[in-house]
């Protein structure tokens, strides 16, 4: 099997780099924008794709010819996408036209990346028939992904995610985890919001779903995300607690106190037992995960 991953130095996508070692009768593509920040050696081709150069994805996808297609790549930063909203346009929408096109030029099957932020937040964890209902704009730019992959791709599924969390070299952008514990380190006080509640997503346990999919070419929606319900207050002071730092800096915040230009759901988080039972898929507990990311930290730091 050939699998084309958009996106590769991202953190979904350096970890998808991380997981197809162990098969290496797997033949992988890794695309992304400019040189490759992947900083092992893997059993991989690399070739530079911005997805939002029509024919430079065509070029692509036309010469590698993948059997499956795993697209990470999109504008993820929230708050950039509502203030920017053109770039947004871009990459999360006009880009997945390119892509679902030539993926059927080719009949690649594809596997699209999605995200809880299409539901509004009213209650949770969510299973995957729920009505989506996006407060921002990055929310609006995935669900017009959505739609156009299920109208337009011969061939798909659409992995939606929550909250992903890991560490990889060179990030584009840090997440909760990683910010809390560095803020923490630092001895800085942080607000953390005590009103949103998600299920944090391992970016180990994201990638494998998405090989998961790929090794089936299985079809349709599918909830992946961690197992463990929580606040974002909660999960920070998780993070407090793994890595014995100072839980006093911490103070509870509401969403209205944090003052952000893109709107979040106040409730989301994942029912999974659509992918445990169709995919095999297995998720680690949040304190499995926090174990993973300290070892990494200690190997990336060693590398
Ligand atoms: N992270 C989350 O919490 C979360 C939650 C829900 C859903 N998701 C979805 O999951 C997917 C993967 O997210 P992630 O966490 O891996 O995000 P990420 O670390 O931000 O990676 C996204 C990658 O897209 C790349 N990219 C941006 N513009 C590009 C272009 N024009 N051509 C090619 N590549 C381009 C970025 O490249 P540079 O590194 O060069 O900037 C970056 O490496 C996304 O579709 C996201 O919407 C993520």
């Amino acid at each position: 099997m050939k699998v084309l991953v958009t996106g590769s130095n991202g953190l979904l996508g350096q970890k998808l780099l991380d997981h197809y070692k162990q098969f290496p009768e797997v033949e992988l593509i890794a695309t992304a924008r400019g040189a490759d920040r992947y900083p092992f050696p893997g059993n991989y081709t690399y070739c530079a794709l911005d997805i939002t150069i029509e024919a430079e994805v065509n070029q692509v996808f036309n010469e590698t010819k993948p059997d499956v297609v795993i697209h990470t790549a999109a504008m993820t930063n929230v708050d950039a996408c509502e203030l920017d909203q053109v770039n947004c346009d871009l990459l999360n929408v006009k880009a997945v036209q390119f892509i679902v096109n030539a993926c059927n030029q080719i009949n690649a099957h594809l596997i699209h990346l999605s995200t809880d932020f299409i539901f509004d937040g009213t209650h949770g964890p969510l299973h995957e028939n729920e009505k989506p209902n996006p407060l921002s704009y990055y929310g609006h730019s995935k669900l017009k992904a959505e739609q156009l992959v299920q109208a337009h791709s011969n061939s798909w599924a659409i992995l939606r995610t929550v909250l992903v969390y890991g560490v990889v070299k060179d990030m584009s952008r840090s997440n909760i985890v990683l910010w809390a514990k560095n803020a923490l380190e630092s001895g800085k006080s942080i607000q953390v919001v005590a009103d949103q509640f998600r299920t944090p997503t391992l970016a180990e346990d994201l990638a494998k779903a998405c090989a998961l999919v790929a090794a089936q070419k299985a079809t349709g929606i599918f909830h992946i995300s961690g197992q463990n319900f929580m606040s974002i207050y909660d999960l920070v002071v998780q993070v407090a607690d793994f890595w014995n730092l100072d839980k006093s800096l911490i103070s509870m915040s509401s969403s209205e106190g944090i003052q952000q230009p893109a709107k979040r759901p106040p409730i989301t988080g994942f029912q999974i037992h659509k992918a445990i039972t169709l995919l095999n898929y297995q998720a680690h507990t949040f304190k499995e995960g926090l174990q993973i990311v300290d070892n990494q930290l200690k190997s990336l730091h060693h590398a």
